[in-house]
């Protein structure tokens, strides 16, 4: 069975994902298409019609199209509990009761006309909408590989009306035991704070995530804003979570929180810098989120945890490494699969891959997230024609070898080979790359490649027989979604990788899933003794990640970086020392 996933409901991060017979075929964000991170307000066209051209399949051939956003019903609790606590919006509460799925309604309008661009011909193909939450749990649950029951948590700002989902995984079925409802979101309250501290929702998380290990969690006590009710959660929308008159605004723009939290906390985060009190604020934030998560976590799922100790993990929240290390350290938690693309671009795959469990076919497990487009060393020469710049290009006899003489040099190097990655990290196909034990490395691409914060975390990835040594866990770190404590011996190797905390998101390399990455950390451990590379994301601040060889040029002659190796070919800026 041939089935496209889309998503793009909530107006963020569209995506596309193919699945034939179960096998994710292709998957790709749109935003790295349209060159526009996070491609807000569009449908995943471009992305769709890459999936098809990867897979050599027409639109007319495709049997289902899945879509993670659902209809919900009056009989649920959701539209009750939205209305009830939207009481201070009145517009907003008699709108969730009296015309709750017009959302719905109108992205089942824009997947039609998506549907006729692609040329579907809907007398075949069918229109299946998953509840989003399920389609985040879809995508944690038969794409982990594991067997038996296997304990499944959702948590994003919000996606129809809920915002976290608890449940469990057996024998191809998702069981739903537990949701909780808009407002009373805690990923929405990390949103809101993200807000507060001076970055943008749904892009700033992780800078919080990065500034938290600065501050003392002890100087604000943030419980207030997320109290314990019952067997869930209570957001204090005086606070966070605010919508309507209740809104912060400044310069005409709303915030999620409001005039009361400012009040209380002082004014909102400007600039750039780590300070007093917001690192402080940050801290606390962190916390409150692990604590009240883990709590909920243990509550709901703490009994199919106690049998198999198996987690799956997704939603935009599930990219929290800092919580996934605390998830990982409790007692009942044996493994934890966190879905590389926990974000919305994930629920593409995961609404995909509900239909075809639905349908009795075998989900294949999710090894890698090399899913997206890959290009020839020749077409890689054809996008170098046009470009006008001074450079020198050398075809490279061992690409990984030569790469990782410039690295132990001391040289930050742009690479792209392979296909792109599905979900936010790189992970050795569109990365820039710099040896993790060279001074300064770190400071030397935030100031003149990613022009990003300073006192963001750069990320390690690492040859597989070395991990363990490094991380003291044979757990399995295949895509940077956990932090993990580093040992004392290797922090003082490779410092230009671990944080300020004595952690690093590690991602642990094997050989199957990217053979020239993983010869490239052998030949960094035989020039260097160390099998670990400093790994981010190949695109400047505020860019999505690099595509195409175009993309690439184009990034890499409007930054500082002197080498870029394109498959086999290596380009070398003019008046660079070699
Ligand atoms: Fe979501």
């Amino acid at each position: 069975m041939i089935i496209l996933g889309l998503s793009g409901a909530l107006n963020h991060d569209p995506s596309a994902a193919l699945l034939v017979d179960g096998e994710t075929v292709a998957a790709a964000e749109e935003e790295r298409f349209v060159r526009d991170k996070h491609a807000k307000n569009r449908m995943p066209l471009e992305a769709a019609r890459y999936c098809l051209q990867e897979a050599g399949i027409g639109a007319e051939q495709i049997d289902v199209i899945a879509f993670p956003y659902a209809p919900i019903s009056l009989l649920t609790p959701a539209r009750w509990h939205y209305a009830r606590r939207h009481w201070f919006a009145p517009e907003r509460a008699l709108d969730a009761l009296f015309n709750g799925n017009r959302r719905y309604r109108r992205n089942r309008r824009r997947v039609q006309e998506l549907g006729d661009m692609l040329g579907i011909n809907w007398r075949h193909t069918q229109f299946v909408p998953v509840e989003h939450h399920l389609a985040h749990a879809s995508s944690a649950y038969h794409l982990s590989g594991f067997s038996g029951r296997t304990a499944i948590m959702g948590i994003d700002g919000k996606g129809e009306y809920a915002t976290t989902f608890f449940g469990y995984g057996e024998a191809g079925r998702i069981h739903k035991l537990k949701e909780f409802y808009d407002p009373d979101s805690l990923s929405g309250v990390y949103g809101a704070m993200t807000e507060y501290l001076g970055f943008d929702m749904l892009d700033g998380e992780y800078k919080v995530m990065g500034m938290a290990p600065y501050g003392d969690a002890g100087r604000f006590d943030l419980s207030r804003l997320i109290r314990r009710r019952g067997n869930g959660i209570r957001v204090d929308t005086r606070y966070v979570n605010t919508v309507g008159l209740r809104r912060y605004k400044e310069n005409g723009v709303g915030y999620y929180f409001s005039n009361r939290l400012v009040d209380w906390l002082g004014p909102r985060r400007q600039g750039d810098s780590a300070e007093e009190p917001y690192i402080h604020i940050a801290a606390a934030m962190q916390q409150l989120f692990e604590e009240r998560c883990l709590e909920m976590l243990q509550l709901h799922l703490g009994e199919v945890l106690r049998e198999t100790g198996q987690l799956a993990i997704a939603g935009g929240g599930a990219l929290n490494v800092k919580l996934n290390q605390k998830i990982l350290d409790l007692p009942c938690v044996r493994e934890l699969f966190v879905q590389p693309a926990a974000g919305d671009s994930g629920t593409a795959l995961g609404a995909a891959t509900l239909v075809a469990a639905r349908r009795g076919e075998r989900v294949t497990p999710m090894r890698h997230v090399y899913l997206g487009p890959g290009f020839t060393t020749a077409q890689c020469r054809q996008a170098l024609s046009p470009r006008r710049e001074s450079f020198s290009v050398t075809e490279l006899t061992d690409p990984a070898g030569q790469t990782a003489e410039l690295l132990a040099a001391g040289h930050p190097v742009a690479w792209f080979h392979g296909r792109m990655e599905f979900g936010p990290r790189a992970l050795g196909g569109r990365s820039i790359l710099g040896a993790a034990d060279s001074p300064g490395i770190a400071d030397r691409i935030n100031t003149q490649i990613k022009f990003r914060e300073r006192w963001r975390p750069f990320c390690p990835s690492v040859l597989d027989k070395v991990a363990p040594d490094m991380i003291q866990t044979g757990h399995p770190a295949p895509f940077m979604t956990i932090t993990f404590k580093v040992s004392d011996a290797w922090r003082r190797r490779i410092p230009e990788v671990v944080h300020e905390d004595g952690t690093a998101r590690v991602q642990v390399v094997d050989k199957d899933s990217n053979p020239r990455f993983y010869a490239l950390l052998e030949a960094m451990e035989r020039l260097t003794g160390n099998a670990v590379v400093l790994n981010t994301s190949l695109n400047r601040r505020g860019e999505a990640m690099v595509c195409s060889p175009a993309d690439a040029l184009e990034m890499f002659f409007g930054c500082d970086l002197q080498y870029l190796v394109l498959e086999d070919l290596l380009i070398t800026k003019a008046g660079t020392d070699a």
